[in-house]
């Protein structure tokens, strides 16, 4: 038994049911590109990046196996593609009903957090090209009133880790299924916590896994490693999209970048799902009756850094504390040898 209990998938599917979700990925055609470089908001911590503590952990670590590269190559690396199948429970393309409500997906949320009320949330296809890796990171928690439209998406993350606000966060379930075999690629996760060793997962067929991985340090291993791979020059931007006849090519606007094979790329399809104690707890969370406020969260942080002597004297300016709340609270796990 792991500190944080997941549940593996295989298969996930029936043959035919697995199949239908390489055509629905294929019929929605284009993918854009996901980029983790995106400012901060205004609140806080001016000048930071969205995902500022993973991205400075990537940095420090080299990416993920710690050969030092440019910082313009490890952003090629991590901007990878990706769009919703469906937003809440309502289906962005037709035939993604059997992955939005997947039974067992339901009841392994319920598992995993000992919750009974499962509401999904979001579908959400990834799409990797031979080179690509994705950085090691917690995924962006909610908090009844904190989150990620208004709120800096590393604050959400150090609230988590610090676990000083349990009382407000509502626990997501991610489920993340692969449909074809991959060269690489590895889902990588630390389900005993950083100090734990990593768990890999083979991108394999009709697999599945089903994690919390708003607590659970996750990264995906390099696509083709083997491959001597000229990684094009990614920018947010460009564009992944299905030729027909088992190809497809990254564009930029209208000119063709590279090309590739279906079986060069890793796809996978994530579902998250809230998990609600009860309905009470799931009417408080839509009807905002019990919401944290920024102010109160910041004053609960600084208050505990002052407890752990980190914060001695004045409270320092906002983008010095914005960097003191993800160094104290998120401890990333030591970095992997090749
Ligand atoms: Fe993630």
């Amino acid at each position: 038994m792991t500190l944080h209990e997941y549940v593996l998938f295989d298969p996930l599917f029936s043959y035919a049911d697995a199949e239908a979700m390489v055509r629905l990925c294929e019929r929605f055609g284009g993918y854009g590109m996901y980029s983790a470089e995106n400012e901060g908001g205004p609140e806080m911590g001016e000048g930071l990046t969205q995902r500022h503590d993973a991205v400075l952990n990537y940095l420090r670590a080299g990416g993920m196996h710690g050969a030092g590269e440019p910082v313009s190559v490890l952003a090629a690396r991590t901007n990878y593609f990706r769009e919703e199948y469906a937003y809440g429970t309502r289906p962005l393309i037709e035939g993604i009903e059997p992955f939005l409500f997947h039974e067992g997906f339901v009841e392994a949320a319920r598992q995993i957090h000992g919750r009974r009320v499962i509401e999904p949330a979001i579908v959400f296809a990834n799409l990797m090209v031979p080179g690509q890796e994705l950085a090691l990171h917690t995924d962006v928690p909610e908090f009844r009133g904190v989150n990620r439209k208004m709120h800096p998406q590393w604050l959400l993350v150090a609230m988590r880790h610090s676990g000083l606000f349990e009382d407000w966060r509502m626990p997501i379930a991610t489920g993340v299924a692969w449909f074809h075999d991959c060269d690489g690629g590895e889902f990588a996760f630390y389900p005993d916590g950083a100090d734990g060793p990593p768990v890999y997962h083979k991108v394999a067929y009709n697999t599945a896994l089903l994690v919390d991985t708003d607590s659970v340090f996750h990264g995906v291993d390099r696509v083709a490693p083997g491959d001597a791979v000229d990684l094009p020059a990614l920018k947010p931007g460009m564009q992944l999209a299905f030729d027909g006849d088992g190809r497809w090519s990254v564009r930029d606007g209208d000119r063709a970048v590279a090309d590739y094979r279906w079986e060069e790329l890793r796809f996978s399809i994530s579902w998250k799902a809230y998990c609600f104690a009860d309905e009470a707890e799931r009417d408080a969370w839509r009807t905002h009756t019990d919401d944290l406020s920024l102010e109160e969260t910041l004053a609960t942080m600084v208050e505990d850094l002052r407890s752990r002597g980190r914060i001695t004297g004045d409270t320092p300016p906002s983008r010095d504390l914005a960097l003191m709340i993800i160094d104290e609270y998120i401890r990333f796990p030591p970095p992997v040898a090749a």
